[in-house]
């Protein structure tokens, strides 16, 4: 049964809107037997104290979108990792298309984080994903495992979770488009066969109505969840898509 569920709210939300978030999600919670899921709600940065606060001793879990390529000094802008940590967060996303997008983030980079959000002790959720054309080209496999293993962090640094992965097609991502189960399973393998004993997130436009079918797929471990886990019905609705699989 897939487990981990993150929420990625991207640049969205207010202070009302998480603590409304918050508690909605729960009195959810204490509606059902305990959780058999891990649920991590990534806000922006500045709603991370607050929301690590409402969630304390709830299961519910804070991470942030993304952290500094060093740990502290002129940087004008950056949030580190260990501040992240210190603010309430338990993850981090890493590697986000849309950072190496409009960041023009390399997997260089993305693996200098995850150094840094394993040295701070924050789960670092690696993100990769191909292109449409990476697709269309019939790629899709190697260009993925190539960008994976360019972002992950050392094998040799400590790290007491098994590696978390998210496997985010770029052309799904907020578009509506999804693989079939079929290519995410043939995807989700193939990471797993990279990387032992990662743990792989399929996100991209993941919603209610498409849940089960996603999250049955051989080898998905849960989902990555953009424009639907700002709505806090559908995103309850995902994780109880999964947990009755
Ligand atoms: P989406 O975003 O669910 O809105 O497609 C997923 C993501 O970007 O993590």
């Amino acid at each position: 049964m897939p487990n981990v569920f993150v929420a990625n709210w991207k640049m969205n939300g207010s202070k009302a809107f998480a603590s409304e978030f918050g508690r909605g999600l729960l009195q959810y919670l204490g509606q059902r037997p305990p959780a058999a899921s891990t649920l991590v709600v990534c806000p922006p940065f500045l709603l991370i104290p607050e929301l690590a606060q409402l969630f304390q001793a709830s299961g519910v879990a804070v991470g942030g979108q993304d952290c500094a390529v060093k740990p502290a000094g002129a940087y004008t802008g950056e949030v580190s990792a260990a501040l992240l940590k210190d603010a309430g967060a338990e993850y981090v996303i890493l590697g986000h298309s849309e950072r190496r997008s409009h960041h023009a983030e390399t997997s260089a980079q993305v693996r200098a984080k995850a150094e840094m959000a394993l040295a701070a002790g924050l789960i670092p959720i690696i993100c990769v994903g191909e292109s449409e054309n990476e697709r269309a080209s019939g790629n899709a496999e190697a260009v993925v495992v190539a960008q994976l293993k360019a972002s992950l962090p050392n094998p040799e640094t400590p790290n007491p979770h098994p590696i978390l992965i998210a496997y985010e097609p770029v052309w799904a991502i907020g578009s509506g488009n999804t693989p079939t189960p079929a290519e995410i399973s043939a995807m989700h393998t193939a990471i797993k066969a990279a990387v032992a004993g990662a743990e792989v997130l399929y996100g991209g436009s993941v919603k209610a109505a498409n849940a089960a079918a996603i999250l049955g797929a051989k080898g998905v471990d849960g989902a990555l969840i953009g424009g639907a886990s700002l709505k806090l019905e559908e995103f309850c609705a995902i994780v109880n898509a999964a947990e009755e699989l």
